[in-house]
């Protein structure tokens, strides 16, 4: 089995990265052919600073390889390493229906929002697309959000082999020149929510960072959004954005205890919400003190994160190869 993801270098990683995407990455690379990518063309439709965006590249790099991705077992790699993917983002792109960009809703909410409409953020989807199918993946490990990128990059690939496969099958999926590979999310913690309740994203400005400072995160941690019921009182469990943390930080045995008190109630001291964003503190750090260190001394050693992004590189080269070589040859060039 062949899996394949990437993550975006455009700024600072946050829990929900980790309990989204990363964590399932490093659990993913045991069981088959993994490549892991920094999505650092993709960035460049927000990140406009050269210096800034090579940080950030690193940045993720480091963030990967501290929570876990491990370079013997997983190909690590950045996308702009690749120059096959603008190649097949072209070629692809010359199927693409406008009318499915057009609906994209990476495209749509940003344009809500009041975004710049680049060309670059309206072609996003096909560049990920390219990044997708460029290396004959059969899993594509992503935060839900994610999936509808993955369904137009399987609709892509089926036209693809449509028109250019004479022996491709659709029904059956055999025969054809683009592999159309599975998504894979995970629903308990598909969706991580922000500080203030909403999906965390760096673009809410409401994230909870891996790699800030410690008094960074706390301050983080105690911002989370609580309503007014009273320390002592009973607290409710819907649309509770720290309660939904909580679970998600805590191993499921863990969270039994904070949840009976959360229901309960009691001392005020122990029970009220306070206590519970020091409880989340306390496990924030002690699941990531150990990368946050790791993370450190990786960002001190740019040499040695630029040699594994290299061979990794090759490596990502050597799969993505006999692919291209396909589809240069069904399109005609
Ligand atoms: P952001 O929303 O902060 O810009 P990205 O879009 O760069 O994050 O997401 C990187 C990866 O992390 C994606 O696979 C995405 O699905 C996952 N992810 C991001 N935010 C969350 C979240 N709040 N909950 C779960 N997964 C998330
Ligand atoms: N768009 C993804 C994100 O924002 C990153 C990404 C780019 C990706 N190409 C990909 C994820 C290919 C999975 C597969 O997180």
């Amino acid at each position: 089995m062949r899996i394949l993801s990437g993550v975006q270098s455009s700024g600072r990683l946050h829990i929900g990265n980790y309990y989204g995407a990363i964590r399932e990455f490093v659990r993913l690379q045991d069981e088959g052919e993994a490549l892991y990518f920094i999505a650092n063309l993709h960035a460049l439709n927000s990140v406009r600073d050269a210096a800034k965006a090579r940080e950030l590249t690193l940045e993720t790099a480091a963030a990967f390889l501290a929570l876990g991705v491990d370079p013997a077992k997983a190909t690590l790699f950045r996308q702009s390493d690749i120059p096959e993917i603008p190649e097949l983002y072209w070629i692809l792109g010359t199927l693409v229906p406008m009318a499915d960009l057009e609906n994209a809703h990476s495209y749509k909410d940003k344009l809500a929002r009041g975004a710049e409409a680049d060309f670059g953020l309206f072609g996003y989807p096909v560049l990920m697309a390219a990044d997708i199918l460029l290396y004959d993946s059969d899993v594509v490990p992503v935060g839900r959000d994610q999936r509808q990128h993955l369904e137009l990059a399987r609709d892509w690939a089926g036209k693809f082999n449509r028109q250019y496969a004479p022996t491709y099958d659709s029904q059956k999926g055999t025969g054809g020149l683009l592999k159309l590979p599975a998504a894979r999310t995970r629903d308990e913690t598909a969706v991580v929510p922000g500080r203030d309740g909403q999906k965390m994203s760096k673009t809410y400005a409401n994230t909870i960072d891996l790699f800030g400072t410690d008094k960074e995160i706390e301050k983080q941690i105690k911002s989370v959004k609580t309503d007014s019921t009273t320390p002592d009182a009973p607290k409710p469990t819907e649309h509770q954005p720290l309660y939904e943390l909580l679970k998600v930080v805590f191993s499921p045995e863990e969270f039994a205890a904070l949840d009976a008190k959360w229901k309960s109630g009691g001392d005020p001291k122990t029970h009220g919400y306070g206590a519970f964003k020091q409880a989340l503190i306390d496990g924030y750090f002690a699941t990531f003190a150990g990368p946050r260190k790791r993370y450190a001394e990786l960002m001190n050693d740019r040499a040695e994160l630029e040699r594994l992004l290299e061979q990794g590189a090759q490596k990502a080269r050597g799969y993505a190869a006999p692919v291209i070589a396909r589809v240069r040859s069904a399109v005609g060039l």
